[in-house]
């Protein structure tokens, strides 16, 4: 539980607390209780009023708030092995995996984010645009896959309500908790929450199974498979805070930060009692240095389920403003108690800033013009795809950061929450977007959880309501439709503006006749400046801009292989390129900045080929994050860093004598080329250009130096020619990490030469493996081409052996666990009916009879991991024998049960029988048993190709603290080593 560190006071306040406490109790155990307890809560009122810390340490000690993560030791199965387990006739009663009692022993175990389109191998007839995998509606058994995992409830729970959130599966969910079909939800990105209070088991084990069926696209880019994002299950009192239930604003007048800022807080709330309940709500805010700066406190009175919002004003004088430079963060502790007793608590993240879209002036931050220097993102990454750990989304960021980017647009649907926390950490702005337009009830309803889910972080500075709707967005449905999404924002957030990703020019109808900010997808030029003219007052920005074309390290075009030349030369038909943008964007301070698309790149879209390239091209940086040249170019005008940069590399053995493409990408005032000492030119920079040389290829040093506007030489940079990769290099971006089974640390993977210089051409497989307490969760290599598996997973061979030609006889069966003779091996069965067809076999009620049938299995079958027998059910009551020894039963007609048999089974012929208790009409076993046989676990070791002299590999802590190695090898390469610490700290609450 949180205690806040309210420094001077925090003594006292435990004392005061103590004494508070030990009234309450002499309050509850008194008969004139009504009086002792307003004492009480006198008490609590005065405490707060002088100024302690009272209010967080009584509430840590008593909300009754658990957020625990529920991502770790799911089990999951990828086919639709059970198309009838949702089941509509009756209530609880989920069949196969959906039942409560399902055996998942030999599924395999994830952990959360996952996805499973990564896994799956690469097919030129599969979907391009979403990166080849083969997944869709071609490939279904690879499209649909099952969840499931057990978590206990104690006893003591009871009372509480219990939330199961999900912050995003792609695509369609069907969850069930113990049987119970909860939810089904449509759609890839948005979150969603449910009450499970009444279907929950206190004191005892309850089950999750989720079905996710990919099948159906959203985008037109690579979205993945799975539980992608993190799934939590909160426990709350029944009188707490609301889900989202928490709004803090700053607001200074006429938006410009000037003086004290007016912080508004509301607070909602829900009373789940069927009685009435008076909430007290306490809340306080804590400076971004840790300081208690104020308190307020206010009461609700409500009825039976019913809910309320308690609403607070109040100003800080002198306030940290956040900026992408300096991302101040305060906090808002709410705490609530209710009859006295401290029942919820909660910590939320704000900041104090503005943010407009000024029509002459463009945006600004903080009173002041800022320019966007923004790219646009999906959610994937090398080996994790759309599974990204939340220390891989801060990564991003900070390697975002690295050239100047200070915005992120959420391309094209809303973000996973973490990403947003990172972003309000690091210090980027945000553009937060919709999926989808529409203003009926089901869109508002998203858009609504998307706003009050995300409106309280800083970070966000505009809402998006849609990208590119190419076929309505000139009609006036559109502009209505767009109308009732913005007022929508403006009721909910009413201090963030509101844009629309525009693919058109000089066009002021539908949409962009309503929108607030114009969004402008490409189309820069003179259609801007005549736009901007005819409607002065609509401020504009560069929603999505450059798409220019490039792979890492390449510099030549080769259709055939993929690849595209990396010198900001080429682009598709209604793009362009780095250069032409932003020198257009750089000197109209009107257009307030773009977003580049795109920051990394990302599976599919592999513009502009199709197979086998699988990966766009876009990135300023590469799927794993390693630059492109085009990351020197925006680091030169988008940050005040001395940068000079050449490309391309200086390893072209058979090319001597011909020229070649040299580039400079810099921001001094004059850049020197020189060839092995000897100058090749001195050439001035213009203002947000770079500069070109043919030179003729030698081997040996090209180096540069840059000038300031007085001669003087402020930089300097080389590429060298390299010899032959000798050594395989590992390079973590952090070496120590957190010991808590989710934090990571990513690996360069290079080769060097002898004398230590990373070989810009290598392209040598190299092969990983890992001891210590980590684990590999993905590989990549930013080649836009390549097949190779992202992931590694353990596989299992897995076949059916069908149990048939049951023999069958009415007959009286115990109605319990007793044995009787018929169950047994050799009982002579030979004399009974055969089972035929597919139809009930008991034909009366109250009748009972048993079935036996035989099943060979071999050395190799009973080899592997495991057995298990899979029966379809029998009507209604049942006892399943193995060789005369009982494996389980069943006593719901509707249950599918699978039963772990390996211990029970033996090479030869194996009989199993069971006794049928039909209780209604007619019933019997049903037909359809299987033996599963499940093989031997392999893991094909860990590999990757580099690509131009470089890979990644992303290594995750497990819970333990200590050392993680990880080994890399390669044919004629010396091998590297390389060693993290993970520590213990702060484990996220879980359950395991
Ligand atoms: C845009 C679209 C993006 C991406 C991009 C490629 O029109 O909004 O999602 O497809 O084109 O250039």
């Amino acid at each position: 539980m949180r205690v806040v560190q309210t420094n001077h006071w925090l003594e006292l306040a435990v004392f005061r607390y103590l004494i508070y406490m030990s009234i309450c109790k002499l309050c509850l155990s008194l008969p004139f209780r009504p009086i002792l307890k307003n004492l009480a809560v006198l008490l609590l009122i005065a405490g707060l009023m002088s100024g302690g810390g009272f209010i967080s340490s009584l509430a840590a000690a008593e909300s009754q708030r658990e957020h625990l993560s529920l991502d770790a030791n799911w089990k999951f199965h990828l086919g639709d092995d059970w198309p009838d387990a949702l089941v509509l006739m009756n209530s609880g009663t989920g069949g196969g995996p959906a039942s409560e009692k399902f055996s998942d022993s030999f599924w395999r175990t994830v952990n959360l984010p996952h996805d499973w389109a990564v896994e799956l191998p690469f097919d030129w007839a599969a979907d391009g645009s979403h990166g080849f995998h083969t997944l869709g509606v071609k490939y279904p058994t690879n499209s649909i896959a099952w969840y499931h995992r057990t978590f206990d409830l104690p006893k003591e729970d009871e009372g509480k309500r219990i939330w199961l959130t999900f912050d995003g599966v792609f695509r369609d969910a069907t969850v069930w908790v113990n049987g119970w079909c909860v939810r089904h939800h449509e759609g890839g990105y948005y979150p969603f929450r449910e009450d499970i209070t009444d279907v929950v088991h206190y004191g005892g084990k309850n089950t999750i199974a989720v079905l996710v069926d990919a099948t159906k696209v959203e985008g037109w880019f690579y979205e993945g498979a799975g539980i992608y994002r993190h799934v939590w299950l909160d426990k709350t009192a029944p009188v707490a805070i609301s889900p989202e239930g928490i709004f803090v604003q700053s607001k200074f007048e006429k938006n410009l930060p000037q003086g004290s800022p007016e912080i508004k807080v509301e607070v909602s709330l829900l009373n789940s009692q069927t009685n009435d309940a008076t909430a007290t709500v306490n809340c306080e805010i804590i400076s971004p240095g840790g300081k208690s700066l104020k308190k307020f406190s206010d009461s609700e009175k409500m009825k039976r389920k019913s809910q309320g919002v308690v609403k607070f004003e109040s100003k800080i004088s002198a306030p940290l403003l956040w900026s992408p430079e300096n991302p101040q963060v305060y906090k808002l502790i709410t705490t609530v108690s209710s009859e006295g007793m401290g029942v919820d608590q909660k910590e939320t993240t704000f900041g104090i800033r503005t943010v407009a879209f000024d029509p002459t002036n463009g945006f600004l931050l903080n009173g002041k013009h800022y320019e966007l220097y923004g790219t646009c993102n999906h959610q994937d990454h090398a080996g994790v795809g759309a599974a990204i750990p939340d220390a891989l989304l801060e990564f991003r960021v900070k390697k975002l950061k690295e050239f100047g980017c200070n915005a992120y647009r959420m391309s094209h649907n809303p973000p996973t929450p973490e990403l947003l926390d990172a972003c309000d950490r690091l210090g980027m702005l945000v553009m937060d977007e919709s999926r989808l337009m529409g203003s009926d009830s089901a869109n508002l309803k998203r858009w609504d959880d998307q706003i009050r889910r995300d409106r309280n972080h800083p970070s966000v500075a505009l809402w998006c309501i849609a990208n590119e709707q190419f076929m309505v967005q000139d009609t006036p449905q559109a502009a209505s439709v767009a109308c009732t999404m913005q007022d929508y924002v403006k009721q909910l957030d009413p201090l963030r503006p509101v844009s629309y990703a525009s693919p058109e020019d000089d066009v002021f109808r539908g949409i962009n006749s309503v929108i607030e900010v114009r969004g402008w997808n490409y189309h820069y030029g003179p259609q801007m400046d005549r736009y901007h003219a005819a409607h002065p007052t609509q401020p504009n920005f560069g929603s999505e801009q450059a798409s220019v074309v490039g792979t890492r390290g390449i510099y030549t075009n080769d259709h055939s292989a993929g690849y595209v030349a990396a010198y900001d030369v080429v682009w598709p038909g209604w793009t362009t390129t780095a250069e032409s943008w932003w020198s257009f964007f750089a000197v109209r301070p009107w257009l307030s900045g773009a977003f580049v698309w795109t920051g990394f790149d990302y599976r599919g879209e592999p513009t502009p080929y199709w197979w086998p390239c699988v990966n766009s091209h876009f990135g300023i940086l590469d799927t794993c994050g390693f630059p492109k040249d085009a990351f020197y170019y925006y680091q030169s005008w988008w940050t005040t860093n001395i940068v000079l940069h050449l490309a391309p590399h200086w390893n072209w053995p058979g090319r001597e004598g011909q020229k070649i493409l040299v580039q400079a990408f810099s921001n001094c005032k004059q850049v020197e080329l020189f060839l092995n000492g000897a100058s090749v030119g001195k050439q001035t920079m213009k203002p947000n250009s770079k500069l070109s040389w043919q030179v003729k290829y030698a081997p040996g040093t090209l180096s540069a130096k840059g000038y300031d506007d007085v001669g003087k030489v402020i930089a300097e940079t080389k590429v060298e020619t390299t010899d032959a990769a000798a050594q395989i290099q590992l390079t973590p971006d952090r070496k120590t990490i957190n010991a808590d089974g989710a934090d990571v640390s990513v690996f360069t993977v290079s080769a060097v030469d002898a004398q230590g210089r990373i070989v810009p051409v290598a392209q040598n497989k190299i092969h990983f493996s890992v001891e210590g307490v980590g684990n590999i969760i993905g590989v990549g290599n930013g080649d836009p081409s390549c097949h190779e598996p992202d992931v590694y997973v353990p596989t299992a061979p897995s076949y059916n052996i069908p149990v048939a030609k049951w023999r069958w006889e009415i007959g009286t069966i115990p109605k319990n666990r007793n044995v009787v003779p018929e169950y047994a091996n050799d009982f002579d069965d030979s004399a009974w009916k055969q089972v035929s067809g597919g139809g009930p076999t008991i034909e009366t009620e109250n009748t009972s009879a048993i079935y036996r049938a035989h099943v060979k299995l071999t050395e190799d079958d009973l080899k592997g991991e495991g057995a298990m027998i899979c029966f379809s059910g029998c009507d209604d009551e049942g006892w399943y024998f193995v060789n005369g020894q009982l494996v389980g039963e069943s006593h719901d007609w509707q249950a599918q049960p699978i039963f772990d048999v390996k211990k029970y089974l033996h090479v030869g012929d194996n009989v199993i029988a069971v006794g049928v208790y039909n209780g209604v009409a007619q019933g019997g076993l049903n037909p359809n048993v299987n033996v599963q046989i499940v093989g031997h676990v392999t893991v094909a070791p860990w590999s990757r190709s580099l690509f131009n002299g470089l890979a990644q590999v992303i290594v995750q802590s497990t819970r333990d603290a200590g050392e993680i190695k990880l080994t890399a090898t390669a044919d004629g390469l010396a091998p590297a080593t390389a060693s993290l610490q993970t520590k213990p700290g702060t484990l996220r609450p879980a359950i395991q």
